[in-house]
């Protein structure tokens, strides 16, 4: 029985906000402690770069949602928690991509069209001040889900195309070079409450109507006191129907506290309490995260460690993988070339650890020579992170990491410890 994969980035160009815990943080959060999945979350600072060319801004906004994410109770001995801009592999996989993706299918990227269509719209040139970048945008986003094949990718609805796009690259590389790919499939998250900013309109920074996920307790009154409401005086009853407010307040509460709030619009609450409820209701549930984020903030070398750490586990599926697509696509050594003549399209011609977890409900993986036999197996683990930092190891050290590693490694009858230290080496070196 294999684990699904689940993988979602995050674009590092903003300091988050409540719309992005309430839409994003919250649910991810909780899906991640499902024992059942195995989560890679990431940081998109390569994506930032598109949207951003201010460095301090990039630094500081993966310090923070790092520090959001973290505080809000992403666990990264359960979650591998990364930043894109670590694992190099990424930027090579999107290179490929780009060589498997129709120039045709990205002309019809929403976010790219939007960009043409508003220099045509002001009578300019079609690709005034459009990078490439930007029309690349969802080749590095397919790089970044296949790298990890992964099986489901919960996104905004706006993303959806992008996860299409993923899968068509997966498609055409694995119609040419065998199949390497699996072909992910978007997860909408419908029944997350999407919060109204300061305006009413949906929370975002476009519309500069947000609220701060972190911002200071005064600081968050005096913001919630400026959602607009309707001008009906105390007494008078309000509804909720279409009211900031309330959906802010839904958005924190239990349905049986809704339920009274709701009670007390029909009573005619006057808008500066029912500010002041959703004020303390929100500031409940944000105020222990806020202390844990603060800390964070102020310990960047932290932050930096469990990324590093995120980045090794990365690495340790991305490094052979991308190996094997190096062979795949010809990028080969050329003193194995009469290997890679026997060598069928599909098959890795690099040794490669695969993942897998058994009906004991355990966590296991094996190493599989270029050849395709079993080199070694794992004994189980409790959750995939142990087993993943096995691997992290075993890619790092190479056979030295082979002794202390004994009780948790079987090594295949007939493989001998030549041919053990040379896939791991081939590992190593790669
Ligand atoms: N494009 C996504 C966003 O703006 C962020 C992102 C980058 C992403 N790479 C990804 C999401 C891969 C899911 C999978 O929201």
């Amino acid at each position: 029985m294999s684990m699904e994969r689940f993988l979602t980035g995050i674009t590092t160009s903003g300091t988050p906000h409540l719309g992005n815990y309430v839409g994003s943080i919250r649910p991810s959060v909780r899906a991640s402690l499902q024992s059942e999945v195995q989560s890679f979350y990431f940081l998109a600072d390569y994506h930032a770069l598109i949207k951003t060319a201010d460095p301090a801004r990039i630094q500081r906004s993966t310090l923070e949602i790092a520090a959001s994410w973290l505080s809000c109770g992403l666990d990264p001995e359960r979650v591998v928690f990364y930043r894109q801009s670590d694992i190099v592999e990424i930027s090579e996989l999107a290179w490929f991509l780009s060589c498997v993706v129709g120039k045709g299918v990205l002309n019809r990227a929403h976010a790219y069209k939007a960009a043409v269509d508003k220099n045509c719209a002001a009578g300019m040139d079609a690709d005034a001040d459009i990078s490439v970048g930007l029309f690349m945008y969802p080749v590095l986003m397919g790089a970044d889900i296949l790298m990890f094949n992964a099986h489901k990718v919960p996104v905004g609805r706006d993303q959806v195309q992008h996860i299409e796009m993923a899968r068509d690259m997966a498609h055409s590389f694995n119609h040419r070079y065998g199949s390497h790919f699996i072909e992910p499939k978007a997860v909408i998250e419908d029944n997350v409450a999407t919060l109204p900013g300061l305006d009413g309109r949906k929370m975002s920074k476009s519309y500069d109507n947000i609220i701060p996920l972190f911002a200071p307790r005064e600081q968050l009154q005096k913001l919630i006191n400026g959602i607009v409401t309707d001008s009906k005086t105390p007494g008078e009853a309000k509804t909720t129907e279409g009211s900031a407010l309330f959906q802010m307040y839904q958005a924190f509460a239990t349905p049986s506290q809704t339920a009274i709030f709701q009670q007390d619009f029909a009573n005619g609450i006057a808008w500066s309490e029912a500010k002041q409820r959703v004020f303390e209701r929100i500031d409940q549930e944000i105020a222990p995260m806020r202390s844990t984020y603060l800390s964070l903030i102020q310990n960047p070398d932290r932050i930096e460690t469990i990324l590093k750490a995120g980045a090794t586990q990365a690495r340790a599926v991305a490094t052979p993988f991308m190996n094997q697509l190096r062979h795949a696509v010809g990028l080969r050594p050329l003193q194995t070339q009469g290997m890679a003549g026997t060598t069928k399209a599909g098959k890795a011609a690099t040794p490669v650890f695969k993942q897998y977890r058994e009906k004991d409900g355990r966590f296991y993986f094996k190493l599989m020579s270029a050849q395709g036999r079993m080199l070694l197996q794992s004994t189980g683990f409790d959750s995939p992170h142990d087993a993943g930092k096995t691997m992290a190891l075993l890619s790092q050290t190479g056979a030295d990491a082979l002794v202390g590693l004994s009780n948790h490694l079987l090594i295949s009858p007939g493989t001998s410890d030549h041919e053990l230290a040379m896939a791991l080496k081939q590992l190593q070196t790669s």
